[in-house]
């Protein structure tokens, strides 16, 4: 297939080809993700929780996301790598966020960076990253970095006032720069009126139809132990057969039926004899 570009992107929202985008963390997750076909992988600082086991995305750095989004390049040749942009690593300054922004171009290869939030700094660090010639997603609605100030990780929009807020950043990220919208956690009669007045494409999570979705790939597959958010479908249960597969294996060393014959190595006879000498 032929490398995913942003004007890809954009003719399959023209055509309204739906635009598919999962998360991925490593080289196996972005494996994964390429033979399976998607159009766009999300290096989500959801990594911090999903891969890094902290409890929320705002401990994660911008050394650990590089590590994790250049493994994810190395897994990708035809998707479009997105890389979030970690808490902290725009908030200083507009020359901070474009100086954080370059890093993941030049350091992990990422195609594109993606902030959250619509505010007036927001913007402004939009159009500065994007002045310096590095696509940006921009992400509104839920916005997990700032869950704190938003009263905890619950949905968007369901206010007037919150609805009204919605919409009015998805329109500002789109002049401030943006080439594609991440709307998370919104109502879907609240996404429904932002699309019709986007250029750019809009991928969903817990926010109904768009021009595109988005998943965790772990939640997807099964993988995240415990609950998920409600708007998350279950694809598979891959965790469960990971442990399965680790307790057969530790079952097996543990009553001597691995290592089988097939699973050694042989040697000649001089080789047994020398050892033994
Ligand atoms: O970090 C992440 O996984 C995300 C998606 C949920 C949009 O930002
Ligand atoms: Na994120």
């Amino acid at each position: 297939a032929a490398k995913v570009t942003l004007q890809r992107l954009a003719e399959m929202k023209a055509q309204r080809e739906p635009i598919v985008m999962v998360t991925a963390y490593d080289y196996p997750t972005a494996r994964t993700a390429e033979r399976a076909d998607v159009d766009m992988v999300l290096v989500g600082d959801s990594g911090a929780q999903v891969v890094l086991g902290h409890d929320s995305t705002v401990a994660v750095t911008v050394d650990e996301m590089l590590v994790l989004a250049g493994a994810v390049r190395r897994g990708v040749q035809t998707a479009f790598v997105v890389a979030d942009l970690p808490f902290g690593s725009t908030e200083v300054s507009d020359s901070q966020a474009v100086a954080t922004a370059v890093r993941f171009v030049k350091e992990a290869g990422a195609d594109a960076v993606k902030l959250e939030g619509g505010g007036e700094a927001r913007l402004s660090r939009i159009r500065a990253i994007a002045d310096a010639g590095i696509p940006v997603v921009a992400h509104v609605g839920l916005t997990p970095q700032t869950a704190v100030a938003l009263g905890g990780l619950r949905a968007q929009g369901r206010t007037a006032d919150s609805a009204a807020r919605v919409v009015r950043e998805a329109l500002a990220v789109q002049d401030a720069g943006a080439s594609v919208l991440v709307i998370e956690a919104v109502p879907a009669d609240v996404t429904a009126v932002v699309l019709p007045r986007l250029r750019i494409p809009v991928i969903g999570i817990g926010a109904g139809p768009a021009d595109g979705q988005v998943l965790v790939m772990h939640d997807l597959l099964g993988i995240t132990e415990g609950r998920t958010a409600a708007f998350v479908k279950r694809y598979g249960t891959v965790g469960a057969d990971m442990v399965a597969g680790v307790a057969e294996y530790a079952r097996e060393v543990r009553s001597g039926a691995f290592p089988a014959a097939e699973h050694v190595y042989s040697a000649t006879e001089e080789a047994v004899d020398a050892a033994r000498s």
